[in-house]
């Protein structure tokens, strides 16, 4: 007998199994045990994406006369959030910078019936960057005495194109920090007394694959006030969790927006009203996000759920942080690109 036949799979495994029944029936044990748990994992998530209805939104007060509250409604995603919600049944407060877009969306939700009743809409236009109190308390005056069902903290901004933190503009950084946190922190602060006094809320805030699935080199700050929300409504989901509220971190690949910069939809990047169908029909289901180890996270588009699934669970971090880097890489040096030639057009 050579070494070949020595060393051949077929007369390792038979001699496995017949000198060390104990120790093969063990591996075997152990092989089929993980083998079943990422099955049942997986139908798991598949059931939660493709099958299982989220929680009925009329337990946050749809169809009986509640609001919701949309942050960075007057395009994109949060504009999406807010016709989709006023379809529902809640009449809509939406908040933005641009006051002739948001009248547009007051105008285009107070058309929108339902079971006989038409909605209302407000606009309350704001700068989610700023610091000042009056702003603020402006801000919340304006929700005073309203019953808010639903909160969704939209508003979110991004670099203007991938950076290495020492390249990044720091008005640019600080603006991140003050729309993605800051903001994020007041509007949460105003909201949710009321819906703990009311016992009655659900607060979706706008998460990003970026800090909250994948590590994000030239996009640092802004991946990492995506962590922050993640963290922070994980921790607050805790503390409201008998107190009728819900929280919810919607994490998203990437959407049809102004933001991606991504004009045509494909399979793995929703238009927003595709987008914001599924977050609103899986409210409550991790769906992708499904024993990642991230409390309140929510990956419910089908094709971000699958990726975001497998990208936590075939691990290999390093080579998808290789692989995002490579990719802000390219879109700086492309945008480098574009600005070059625009200047020298001037
Ligand atoms: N699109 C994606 O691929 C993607 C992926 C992951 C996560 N997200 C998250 O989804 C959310 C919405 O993104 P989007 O793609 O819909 O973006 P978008 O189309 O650029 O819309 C952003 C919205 O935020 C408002 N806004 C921006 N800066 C503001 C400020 N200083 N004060 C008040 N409002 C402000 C904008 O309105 P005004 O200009 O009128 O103020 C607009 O309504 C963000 O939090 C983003 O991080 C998006």
């Amino acid at each position: 007998m050579g070494l070949a036949d020595i060393l051949s799979p077929s007369l390792v495994s038979h001699t496995l199994v017949t000198d060390y029944p104990v120790f093969t029936s063990v591996l075997l044990a152990l092989g089929a045990l993980s083998l079943g748990q990422f099955i049942a994992k997986f139908a798991g998530v598949v059931l939660q994406t493709f099958i299982l209805p989220g929680k009925s939104l009329k337990k946050y007060g749809a169809g009986k006369g509640a609001w919701a509250v949309v942050t960075g409604a007057s395009e994109g995603i949060g504009r999406e959030y807010a016709l989709q919600l006023a379809k529902k049944g809640f009449n809509v407060v939406v908040s933005a910078r641009n006051k002739a877009a948001l009248n547009a969306l007051v105008n285009e939700i107070e058309s929108v019936e339902v079971a006989g009743k038409k909605m209302q809409a407000r606009a309350l236009p704001m700068d989610f960057s700023t610091s000042d109190a009056a702003q603020w308390t402006g801000f919340q005056s304006a929700l005073e005495g309203l019953d808010i069902g639903v909160l969704v903290n939209n508003v979110g901004r991004s670099h203007s194109f991938p950076a290495d933190f020492v390249d990044a503009p720091e008005a640019e950084v600080d603006q991140i920090i003050a729309i993605n946190i800051n903001s994020l922190l007041k509007v949460t602060r105003i909201v949710l007394p009321g819906m703990i006094e009311r016992r009655r809320g659900l607060i979706l805030s706008s998460g990003s694959f970026a800090g909250i699935s994948v590590v994000s080199p030239m996009l640092a700050p802004y991946a990492a006030s995506k962590q922050f929300l993640a963290s922070f409504y994980a921790a607050l989901g805790a503390e409201v969790a008998g107190k009728g509220v819900d929280v919810q971190t919607v994490n998203t690949h990437f959407v049809v927006s102004n933001m991606s910069k991504i004009r045509r939809s494909s399979a793995l990047v929703p238009t927003p009203k595709q987008y914001v169908r599924a977050a609103l029909a899986k409210v409550g289901l991790p769906c992708g996000a499904l024993d990642t180890g991230r409390p309140y996270v929510s990956t419910p588009y089908w094709s971000h759920a699958l990726l975001d699934w497998f990208i936590h669970v075939i691990g290999l971090k390093s080579v998808v942080t290789g692989v995002v880097h490579n990719m802000h890489r390219d879109i700086r040096r492309r945008a480098l690109r574009k600005l070059e030639r625009e200047a020298k057009q001037q």
